[in-house]
């Protein structure tokens, strides 16, 4: 076989997408709720400002730096510096995604088969970044009651002598819950316990549905436990197609020097972040501000349309959220997740995620982006409650 089996992937097309690319050759009216590319549901961008800001004159000069143009650097030494934080620019390094982010991290900290513990629900990204890198997925769950909580017990159950570090999601996609200031603390000791790292995935940290004491800021510079925080522009300034996201190393000194000596050769090896970006960068996480507050306007909208919708007297219901541009519905169990999807997308033309894509463990819920244009959500929410409503 000349292929690697690393790369032996199912790649044939689930009913839901064979489903979904009959609906859009038949020409049928899709109501989309699946979302998840900003560029592409009605929001406004400053299009001319973004771009000439990528053809800045200082950027052709090729002038490799494996952590990223320093000006970049400190553009988001900045953006921490606003929250209180102190991110000296030397602990940050720039990557073309928070995706390489994690890649990077996995190659920096795994050999073959050790192992990383990882969310579940989650979002299915994971399983390529650790297949591709050779790295084993353990899962520790989130549990829901009345809102969702790290079950911190089966972080400490799943660790096992090739575990090497433990992925948090701050706030998590898709359940949208923030990390609290006791489950980190038990997160630390654990950490410390067994002598593991933390990789923070913040790329929704700046979607909060509202404020909570209880919340833990971001991480960067938080602890003594070596920890990697990831963040970047595809959410934070609803710019993905910009290619640019970062790690902030922080923890205790010698150990975040070596993670920062070694992630540099690491970053030097692909040099993988074009220069018109991350001259560009101060003014595109300024640019940005006004495209996260249309954001965060939308999805506050079409949350007040799903509390609307989800009353006592529907047979589905919401689950409490915090942040993120997603939302979650408990719908009855009387089909499969992928059923409901289907017959909502054959019968109501409402495209949605069924909770399998996230690794739910059991049936009964639906996820839907609430970036779609309000219209389309409003039609979309009251075709789908009607549906199961009538169906259940
Ligand atoms: C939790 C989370 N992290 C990271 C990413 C990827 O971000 P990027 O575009 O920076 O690779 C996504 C994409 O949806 C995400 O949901």
């Amino acid at each position: 076989m000349i292929f690697s089996s690393r790369t032996s992937w199912h790649r044939h097309p689930n009913r839901l997408s064979e489903l979904l690319e009959r609906h859009r050759k038949s020409g049928a009216h899709i109501y989309d709720l699946t979302i998840s590319n900003p560029t592409e549901c009605g929001i406004v961008y400053p299009e001319k400002e973004i771009l000439s800001v990528l053809s800045d004159p200082e950027a052709f000069p090729y002038k490799p730096d494996p952590r990223g143009l320093i000006s970049a650097r400190e553009a988001i030494s900045l953006y921490y510096r606003k929250q209180n934080i102190g991110v000296d620019p030397s602990n940050i390094f720039l990557t073309a995604s928070t995706s390489e982010a994690y890649s990077m991290i996995f190659k920096l900290l795994c050999n073959n088969g050790e192992d990383i513990l990882v969310p579940r629900p989650s979002y299915p990204l994971f399983d390529y970044l650790a297949q591709v890198n050779d790295v084993v997925l353990r899962q520790y769950n989130l549990e829901y009651d009345h809102e969702w909580q790290i079950d911190c017990t089966s972080i400490a159950n799943e660790i096992s002598s090739k575990t090497k570090a433990i992925v948090l999601v701050h706030p998590h996609n898709p359940t949208g819950a923030f990390i609290k200031h006791d489950e980190y603390s038990n997160i630390l000791e654990i950490a410390r316990t067994h002598h593991l790292a933390l990789i923070v995935d913040e790329v929704f940290i700046d979607y909060p549905f509202d404020n909570d004491h209880t919340r833990l800021s971001s991480t960067a510079c938080q602890s003594d436990v070596l920890t990697f925080t990831l963040n970047g522009i595809s959410k934070l300034a609803g710019l993905p197609q910009m290619k640019l996201g970062w790690i902030v190393v922080s923890g205790d000194s010698s150990v975040t020097r070596e993670a920062a000596e070694r992630l540099e050769i690491l970053c030097d090896t692909f040099l993988s972040v074009n220069s018109p970006v991350q001259v560009g960068l101060p003014h595109l996480i300024k640019i940005g501000e006004s495209v996260r507050r249309q954001i965060q306007e939308r999805i506050k909208k079409n949350l007040v349309t799903l509390h609307e919708h989800m009353t006592a007297k529907t047979s589905c219901s919401l689950l409490n959220s915090e942040g993120g541009w997603y939302a979650i519905l408990r719908v009855p169990q009387t089909k499969s997740d992928e059923e409901w999807a289907l017959e909502l997308l054959e019968k109501k033309g409402v495209s949605l995620y069924p909770g399998y894509f996230f690794d739910f463990v059991n049936d009964g819920h639906l996820v839907l982006s609430l970036l779609s244009d309000e219209r389309t959500f409003l039609s979309a929410v009251s075709k789908l409650k009607a549906y199961i409503d009538s169906t259940a």
